[in-house]
């Protein structure tokens, strides 16, 4: 069996604010291998962020171990962790974190302007990934120029440029509706069977279905865990579902 992208052990971390301390993981170890499509679920405060900030080397734990890709993370410097993290993931945020002022196609190509990638190659890779994420008439807009759900795939193309092993999404689908939560499930469920590993957070059961492991989070341990032999298929489900009605302004 192939090394797990992601095994941690026993990790734990706390945060200190003055004399209180929040103890946001309390032990966490989980395993991801190769090709999974991972839900971590769980309410509010149950630590599903911190976990996903640890998992993507933005944190560092308190105690326990991570290895990425069989990496020691901990053992990194912070110049040789912040190489890692750009090279083998990509990340997308529930409020998609991208630049106001900078068309799509200059957004996508942000994560290569760290990388020795020549322009005209950053160019073809920002338009290909674009492309695939089905923007291809939408590059020269600004993000005030696009939907919500276009925002997203922009951030989903400036996730994938750098051809990550791994994609990390925080809460991805909170900021939209049903079916355009929908649409971008279907967007990683596409890049999941070209063999992407993809864990997302999600709070709600409608998204984790599309997920073939589910993690539960509680108070931050642990509380449950599923492997789903055959999860929801967005795509399939968007093509029964009769299109939206356009709703007046
Ligand atoms: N930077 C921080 N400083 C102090 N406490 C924090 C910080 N980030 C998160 N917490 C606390 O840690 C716990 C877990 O938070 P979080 O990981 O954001 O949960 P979730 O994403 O599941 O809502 C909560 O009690 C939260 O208040
Ligand atoms: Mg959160």
């Amino acid at each position: 069996m192939s090394d797990p992208v992601i095994k941690t052990t026993d990790l734990t971390k706390e945060y200190h604010l003055g004399d209180n301390v929040v103890r946001a993981l309390r032990g966490v170890s989980i395993d991801i291998a190769p090709g999974e499509f991972v839900a971590i679920m769980g309410q509010s405060g149950s630590g599903k962020s911190t976990m996903m900030n640890l998992l993507g080397g933005l944190d560092t734990p308190t105690s326990g171990s991570y290895f990425l890709e069989g990496i020691d993370v901990s053992s990194l410097s912070a110049d040789e962790l912040a190489q890692t993290r750009n090279r083998k993931i990509g990340f997308v945020f529930q409020s998609f974190n991208l630049l106001a002022r900078t068309s799509a196609l200059e957004n996508v190509q942000l994560p290569l302007l760290y990388s020795p990638t020549p322009k005209a190659e950053r160019l073809k890779r920002a338009e290909q990934v674009l492309t695939d994420v089905g923007l291809a008439e939408r590059m020269d807009h600004h993000p005030s120029q696009l939907s919500g759900g276009q925002q997203q795939r922009v951030a989903i193309a400036r996730a994938l440029v750098n051809r990550p092993a791994l994609i990390l999404a925080d809460e991805p689908t909170g900021a939209l509706d049903t079916r355009t939560g929908l649409e971008i499930m279907a967007i990683f469920q596409g890049l999941n069977r070209s063999g992407m590993t993809v864990v997302i957070v999600t709070h709600e059961p409608e998204v984790a279905r599309f997920a073939g492991h589910t993690i539960r989070f509680q108070d931050g341990l642990v509380v449950d865990q599923q492997r789903i032999a055959e999860p929801a298929d967005a795509a399939a489900l968007l093509a029964t579902e009769p299109a939206r009605k356009e709703v007046a302004a």
